[in-house]
């Protein structure tokens, strides 16, 4: 894939997790967390929710291993799966096989800021942790390509990363640059910010969105979004 993007090692970092990136939804970290149990919570109260908001022909923007897949692919006539990175592509191309949903799927390797997305073409919409990573500019990018390529009354998801007290104890600032390591020590210095409920609020202002909070957890949120 050529690429030109500007985030090369948030890139390189998630290709390298691909193998172990499930793992934090399960409650499993490199670093020591207080409470753990917090994640596999929210991701399960997630799951249960997610399946009747997602319908028609979706995208999954930035899908990585596709962990959300199984739990909305029934509701759905049509997949469409993109993400950069080619390892995570491969964990999210078992899951396809192992659920039989080849047919209906299409997966696309590629810079979703240098793919061209196809104009008012999908009923929904999944956006899961990719918003945390993204910088003014890349917001801006990405909620016009979406309103442009959603259909209208079209309908889309984002679960991400909330800012609060559990967050806080664990020494997390709520914006900025990071390390992240990987099981094999390897280090990287990843952007990342959380998100308290002003800030979605921000965010439906800024780019003319109807957002419902439909779960708001202790590590985890899932908001769904309609174009007004
Ligand atoms: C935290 S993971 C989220 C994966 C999945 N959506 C989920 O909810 O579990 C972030 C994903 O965004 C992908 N990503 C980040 N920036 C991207 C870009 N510009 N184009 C395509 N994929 C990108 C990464 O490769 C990674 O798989």
């Amino acid at each position: 894939m050529k690429n030109t993007s500007q985030n090369q090692e948030l890139f390189q970092y998630y290709n390298e997790r691909a193998p172990e990136y499930e793992d934090f939804y399960r409650g499993k970290f490199t670093t020591k967390i207080p409470d753990s149990a917090i994640y596999k919570n929210d991701a399960s109260n997630i799951q249960k929710l997610l399946p009747s908001l997602v319908s028609g022909k979706c995208i999954d923007i930035a899908c990585g291993t596709g962990f959300w897949l199984p739990i909305y692919e029934k509701k759905c006539s049509r997949i469409i799966l993109i993400d950069q990175s080619e390892d995570v592509l491969a964990e999210c191309a078992k899951k396809i096989e192992k659920l039989g949903i080849e047919k209906k799927t299409e997966v696309i390797r590629g810079d979703i800021f240098i793919t061209a997305f196809p104009q008012h073409e999908y009923d929904s919409a999944v956006i899961g942790f990719l918003i945390s990573h993204l910088r003014e500019n890349e917001l801006d990018s990405l909620f016009n390509n979406l309103k442009t390529s959603l259909k209208h009354k079209g309908k889309f998801l984002i679960i991400d990363s909330v800012w609060s007290k559990e967050i806080i104890a664990m020494g997390r600032e709520k914006e900025g640059v990071t390390k992240r390591s990987l099981k094999d020590g390897h280090e990287f210095n990843i952007y990342k910010r959380y998100f308290d409920k002003p800030d979605l609020r921000t965010l439906a202002d800024k780019y003319s969105f109807k957002l419902d909070i439909i779960y708001w957890g202790k590590v985890f949120f899932m908001t769904a979004g309609t174009l007004l």
